[in-house]
């Protein structure tokens, strides 16, 4: 496992989506006190970073154009119109530092292509 700092664990606000770029990838980060949870930032309905004016509710971040809201977890949409399911990475902390390893996405959903 190849995992790069991403972020500072001291710039990300509770419960706000942050997006970053790691090779490419565009990915969305939200911490939960001392936890912090990364998926793809490409909402899998259509072209639309899940990370510009999305909302976190519970454990799922909600798209800001159409509304779909994803498992932070799984990265399974909990309610329409996405139908599949967005690319989950595993984040370590060290120290301060968020480490993500985008080659090896946590489930089995596939990269967007748009
Ligand atoms: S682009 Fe995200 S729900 Fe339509």
């Amino acid at each position: 496992m190849v995992s790069k700092q991403v972020a500072a664990l001291d710039e990300l606000q509770d419960a706000v989506p942050y997006r970053v770029e790691v090779d490419g990838v565009p990915v969305c980060l939200v911490r939960f006190g001392d936890t912090v949870k990364a998926v793809h930032d490409t909402c899998s309905h259509q072209e639309w970073s899940l990370a510009d004016g999305g909302t976190i509710y519970d454990n799922e971040v909600e798209c800001s154009l159409h509304g779909s809201s994803f498992d932070l977890d799984d990265g399974r949409p909990s309610s329409l119109p996405a139908i599949k399911p967005i690319p989950t990475f595993a984040v370590e902390l060290d120290g301060d530092a968020v480490l993500l390893d985008v080659a090896n996405p946590t489930n089995d959903a596939p990269f967007p292509d748009h």
